[in-house]
């Protein structure tokens, strides 16, 4: 059947010398990964997690099929890991499980040892879509997470200075998000949530609807960000040299009914900027990821 021939690797132009895919209805090489849970309370601990959605004329989509992973904490050094997969596999639905905006229908979702049963502060998710207020300016955005928790107001405008400042946007406090670029955008809603200083920032494709060269600044923004900051990024994207740019941990993920397939560690590089993407030692990472997305399964 032609579905069960695995198929040749075609990327489709991502951003300009770099490769997007889309693995969907592909079969590559058999899975590698097997979870194995410390004992210990990790950072993060998602455990046989599965999620199945019921629509409201009772059909059911199994989107999440036993998820385990565990990340453990690296005290005083920010951790980039991203979760890679085709479009509709179930990215989204495992960031909302860990966000506590969805109740998985099996397993569970351990913060610290403690058991995600909604939202809180330890987590913090930045969406694809732009999600700032309107009528509040970039300040007042930024700070708003502070203002909910009555922080006094010398505090905040400290705090908002060092977020602004740490996205470049101290010059646009006063701006209204309608004067502000989609890249400008998604850096309001990066500030607002390291405002919060979570343990855990969750990015659901934040940078997917920029263009290529807005996206590039982005995700040397992002690492610059993650060298200051001790939290953990979960980072969710379909684009292998993203991917590759910005992860410590890389998890490929299954189509739908989605698992993980493989983990991989992405070596240390020394620099990560933009001629990064270009040297043979990215391309060779990249290319074992496709390899792994694509090669015939034994
Ligand atoms: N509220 C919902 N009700 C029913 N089905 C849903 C709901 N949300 C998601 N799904 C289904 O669950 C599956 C996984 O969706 P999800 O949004 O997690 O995928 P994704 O990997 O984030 O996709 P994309 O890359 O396109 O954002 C899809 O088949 C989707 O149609
Ligand atoms: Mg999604």
């Amino acid at each position: 059947m032609s579905d069960e021939t695995p198929e040749k690797a075609t990327p489709h132009a991502g951003e300009p010398g770099t490769v997007a895919v889309t693995v969907e209805g592909k079969k590559g090489a058999p899975a590698t990964y097997k979870a194995s849970l410390t004992s210990e309370a990790p950072k993060l601990r998602i455990k046989d997690l599965g999620v199945t959605y019921i629509d409201r004329h009772g059909r059911s989509t199994e989107a999440v099929r036993e998820v385990s992973l565990d990340i453990l904490d690296k005290p005083g050094i920010g951790e980039v890991v991203v979760f890679l997969g085709p479009s509709g596999c179930g990215k989204s639905t495992i960031l909302k499980s860990v966000a506590g905006l969805l109740p998985p229908t099996r397993g569970e979702v351990l913060v610290e040892g403690k058991p995600v049963t909604g939202v809180g502060r330890d987590r913090g998710m930045v969406f694809q879509a732009y999600t700032s207020f309107g009528w509040l300016t970039v300040r007042e955005n930024v700070e708003y997470g502070l203002r909910l928790r009555s922080i006094p107001r010398d505090e905040r405008r400290k705090l908002s200075d060092k977020y602004l400042k740490s996205v470049g946007l101290d010059e646009f406090a006063d701006h209204y998000p309608k004067d502000l670029s989609g890249g400008m955008k998604q850096r309001v809603a990066i500030a607002r949530t390291l405002i919060n200083q979570p343990k855990l920032v969750l990015m659901d494709e934040p940078f997917g609807a920029l263009d290529p060269q807005t996206r590039w600044g982005m995700q040397s923004l992002l690492l610059d960000v993650s060298r200051s900051e001790d939290n953990t990024i979960l980072f969710v994207t379909h684009d292998v040299s993203e991917a590759v740019y910005l992860a410590d941990t890389i998890y490929v993920l299954a189509p739908r009914p989605t698992h993980i397939l493989h983990r991989i560690d992405v070596p240390f590089f020394a620099n990560r900027d933009i001629g990064l993407k270009s040297s043979t030692e990215f391309r060779n990472v990249e290319k074992k990821l496709l390899d792994l997305l694509y090669s015939p399964a034994g």
